[in-house]
């Protein structure tokens, strides 16, 4: 079966080279926050475009204690999307701030801008657009938005390291912007990792003291912090992983490309691309009616598929919330991810264009 997402074949094609970074880090005796930490938060911001990169535990934690680097509090009002990963909404919900989910557009699947304005209420203080599946938020016009009414902006970039609108990159948008580095991503480690990237010096200072207990110096906590921290052999794994992120990140669109080549005239309804904007293409997700029959007659091909996400967050027990959002609900009986990591070979991806070419013609 040719499955959606396989870190094992990036580390499998850079065995050498991880064994070498993971030996020095062995090595070297210093295995948290130490100097391969500094050195890949310093390759990751440059990657990026950014002054800053702080190293954390995971993406979960970026989104969390980049809000409350940036001042959010218990009872303010912080607005997302539904359509993410639970762990955006729990982050916010784990800094006491209230998450308000609001609707997406039905196109581009990121939040819809006018639905932020219309959701603004005297305690909002924050809004965390997600670059889902790779797919460049409105950063333009949330960023406008957020300068109108004095929010400030948290950018989940957790599936889009290397997605770009014109030539600036995600993460450089927002006031910070938090990244994943779990093993699937576009960028993952060999286990949990994270960051949080920023433009302001004191942003920063304080993320510094966040992830480490609120240290200033050694034992001595100015303020109340958490334990958020990126481990060394995490950090040298991501130096040497960052090297590829670009040529990854081509490969993906060129797989996307096929696919989309093949679903021409099937009634599948294939990723839209947001205008000048490059698609990090974390996942590569179809919009069908008969997604359940589509994924059975992929199988039949030996190719998986899978749902993200199965259920919206809005409509799940623990962050439910009343309002109905009509597009994320239309698009949560319809969506549907094909298989999407850089190292998928030819005769591979020729057997999932063999799949789709074949739907509808049976
Ligand atoms: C959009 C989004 N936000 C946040 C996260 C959380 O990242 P992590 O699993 O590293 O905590 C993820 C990853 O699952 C994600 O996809």
């Amino acid at each position: 079966m040719i499955s959606v997402a396989n870190p094992q074949a990036q580390v499998v094609a850079l065995r050498d080279e991880i064994n070498t970074a993971i030996a020095a880090v062995l090595d070297s005796g210093i295995y948290i926050l130490g100097p391969k930490v500094q050195q890949f938060e310093k390759e990751f911001a440059a990657f990026i475009g950014a002054p800053f990169a702080v190293g954390v535990a995971n993406g979960t934690d970026a989104v969390r204690l980049a809000l409350m680097a940036l001042g959010i509090v218990v009872g303010d009002e912080v607005i997302t999307v539904s359509h993410s990963a639970v762990a955006t909404v729990s982050a916010i919900t784990e800094t006491g701030a209230c998450p308000v989910m609001v609707d997406i557009s039905p196109s581009h699947y990121c939040i819809d801008v006018a639905a932020i304005e219309a959701a603004i209420t005297p305690k909002t203080r924050a809004i965390v657009p997600v670059h889902i599946y790779g797919q460049p938020a409105d950063m333009l016009a949330i960023m406008a938005l957020a300068e109108r009414y004095d929010l400030k902006v948290v950018e989940d970039c957790a599936q889009a390291h290397g997605a770009a609108i014109g030539l600036q990159k995600v993460g450089t948008f927002g006031h910070a912007a938090a990244f994943s580095f779990y093993p699937t991503k576009n960028l993952g480690a060999l286990g949990d990792g994270g960051a949080v990237v920023c433009k302001d010096a004191a942003v920063f200072d304080r993320l510094q003291c966040l992830r480490q207990y609120g240290w200033k110096t050694r034992y001595i906590s100015d303020s109340h912090g958490v334990n958020s921290r990126l481990d060394e052999l995490q950090a040298a794994v991501l130096s040497v992983k960052l090297k590829y992120l670009e040529s990854g990140n081509g490969l993906r669109r060129a797989i996307a490309g096929r696919y989309s080549e093949a679903l021409q005239h099937s009634g599948i309804i294939v990723p839209k691309i947001r205008e000048g904007a490059t698609h990090a293409m974390h996942l590569y997700v179809v919009q069908s009616e008969a997604r359940t029959e589509l994924a059975s007659h992929l199988a039949s091909y030996g190719v998986a598929t899978a749902l993200h996400y199965p259920a919206a967050i809005h409509q799940q027990a623990a962050y439910g919330q009343k309002a109905a959002l009509s597009h994320t609900e239309y698009l949560y009986q319809r969506l549907l991810s094909l298989p999407m990591y850089p190292e998928l070979g030819d005769a591979e991806i020729d057997q999932v264009c063999l799949g789709l070419k074949a739907w509808n013609k049976e």
